[in-house]
């Protein structure tokens, strides 16, 4: 492995701490509960774990609102939680990364409380004001990614502040020198204080238009859509002047060694792939999220896998990532047996996965009644199955009262079946997914070929997407989906034929060598050995 950084042959766990586990019966996760379940992702065998917002928030949008990028939020504990967390994590091997918000701070901010004391302030411009159009209204078109205009108006100061998201979130000025120092400054805190690395919120966005154009119609928005999608983002985000911007934040990290910029950026690949930087100087991993939006069959994901490969720009390290607290759960999307079959590929693939937390469990959307909502783009646009928190709800643990979660009353509901789906059940269960999804990382810290070999696409036929990784002299891995709900057959070709079974997606399939043809069960995903060559 000595050949690759941790970040490039590692597996990656999210956690959103305010769900993760709590520690002090109020019903809110917290850095000491993280600390205290450490064992569970030793035991899953993930490398590093991405910790969401945990900073000083008011938490209009849950810590994706910051009033002190160098503190701790008082829900989720004190620097010291956090420092021994970080002790204990690396005491056991395991990197820690966290969420960074440069795009916006909240309006509670102290830079924000000055910027919009006065049109002089030294601070003004640290954020982005303008004046009101001619009729008086917003500046331009732009909308909100939570509902409405993104344009707020200050009576006091007779001028609008642009919020790409709520209004209690306002957005920087990236132009302005004094942010981009401040903010970098606010990264080199948490670097000295030995975290391994960013996941850095909403990168595309932190540059804006230059002459604050109006943005295009979408031609493909209807009715019931989410408001943001009425417009296409043309202006707002992925401006040409942000990779300057993302080279110097890689410049920060660079400075220390071997830490991880990660870039959450949704954008088609071929913008993607702009984010690795000139000459690979910017995000070591920009988030590419296709999984998250693909049509889930065979031939689909399989160019998704092959498109990718081939976009990739020469250096640029891939990475897949299946759920996150802003999507369905992959369960829900795809159902139970499914979702078995994408956690193999998630595991399987090229590039750096990252799996969210409770996927490992299979856990699905939680249905939340109107009176629980918590989301606010839920409060926003109501009954457009927009909200986020189906796919945050707590981590169930065991049989205990509230799943082992929490002594208090959880702050989102727990998963309706979490008697049986927990932690401790599924692992005592030798068929569970949970069973599943820790072979698998066990096989792919285990075989190069899975966590730095070649991708290699071998056959996409009817329901079956069939690839081989490759590594140096070692025997070719071989994995085989059925993503449809019928018996395939796979012939393989000449030089595959005769392969030792490693694992079946069903785990009930072991020390079975195959033939000339290779026969998978409805929605059953194989891992094979090859003979040598
Ligand atoms: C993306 C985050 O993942 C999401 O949860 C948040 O609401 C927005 N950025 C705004 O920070
Ligand atoms: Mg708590």
């Amino acid at each position: 492995m000595s050949d690759t950084a941790w970040w490039q042959h590692g597996t990656i766990y999210q956690v959103y701490p305010r769900s993760f586990q709590d520690s002090d019966g109020d019903g809110v996760g917290d850095l000491k509960g993280i600390r205290q379940r450490l064992d569970h992702l030793c035991w899953l065998g993930v490398d590093a774990l991405w910790i969401s917002p945990i900073y000083p928030s008011p938490m209009a949008d849950f810590g994706y609102d910051i009033t002190d990028y160098h503190g701790v939020d008082p829900i989720f504990g004190r620097m010291e939680d956090f420092d021994h967390l970080l002790a204990d994590a690396h005491g056991r091997g395991l990197k820690v990364i966290l969420d960074f918000v440069p795009n916006h701070t909240s309006d509670h901010h102290p830079w924000f409380m000055e910027s919009r004391s006065s049109r002089h302030n030294a601070k003004r411009d640290w954020y982005i004001w303008r004046d009101p159009a001619l009729d008086g209204g917003p500046p331009n078109n732009w909308l909100a990614n939570f509902g409405g205009s993104a344009w707020e108006y200050d009576p006091a100061t007779g001028q609008y502040y642009y919020h790409a998201f709520l209004k209690e979130q306002p957005d920087l000025n990236w132009r302005n020198p004094a942010v981009r120092e401040a903010m970098y400054d606010a990264l080199r805190f948490w670097l000295d204080r030995g975290v391994d690395g960013f996941r850095v919120d909403v990168l595309w966005h932190l540059i804006k238009d230059d002459q604050f154009r109006d943005n295009p119609p979408n031609p493909a928005w209807l009715p019931g859509h989410a408001g943001i999608d009425r417009l296409l983002q043309r202006y707002s985000c992925d401006r040409p002047e942000i990779h300057s911007v993302v080279a110097e934040m890689r410049a920060v990290l660079d400075a220390y060694s071997d830490r991880v910029l990660i870039g959450e950026i949704y954008l088609p690949i071929e913008r993607l792939v702009a984010y690795y930087g000139r000459d690979m100087a910017g995000a070591h991993l920009p988030f590419n999220f296709q999984l998250i939006f693909a049509a889930w069959n065979a031939r689909d994901i399989a160019r998704i896998v092959d498109d990718y490969e081939a976009a990739l720009p020469q250096g640029g390290w891939p990475n897949w990532v299946l759920g996150n607290h802003d999507q369905k759960r992959i369960a829900t999307r795809v159902g139970a047996a499914q979702a078995r079959v994408a956690a193999m590929l998630l595991l399987t693939l090229r590039g750096t996965p990252t799996l969210y937390y409770g996927d490992e469990l299979g856990l699905e959307n939680v249905p939340i009644a109107p009176e629980q909502v918590q989301d606010p783009w839920e409060k926003n646009e109501p009954g457009l199955g927009l909200g986020r928190d189906p796919a945050r709800t707590p981590m169930p643990w065991d049989e205990s009262e509230n799943a082992g979660f929490t002594l208090g009353k959880p702050w989102l509901p727990l998963n309706p079946d979490h008697a049986t789906r927990n932690v401790a059940a599924l692992a005592a269960d030798p068929n569970s997914i949970l069973t599943l999804c820790r072979q698998l990382i066990a096989l792919r810290r285990a075989y190069p070929a899975l966590h730095r070999g070649r991708y290699l696409p071998l056959r996409t036929e009817d329901d079956i997407f069939a690839f081989r990784r490759s590594c140096g002299q070692q025997r070719d891995l071989l994995v085989a989906l059925n993503f449809g709900q019928t018996v395939k057959r796979l012939a393989l070709p000449p030089d595959a034929a005769g392969a030792d079974l490693l694992l079946s997606t069903g785990l009930d399939r072991i020390r079975e060598s195959t033939g000339e043809v290779l026969q998978l069960r409805p929605r059953e995903g194989l891992v094979l050995q090859l003979m040598p060559r």
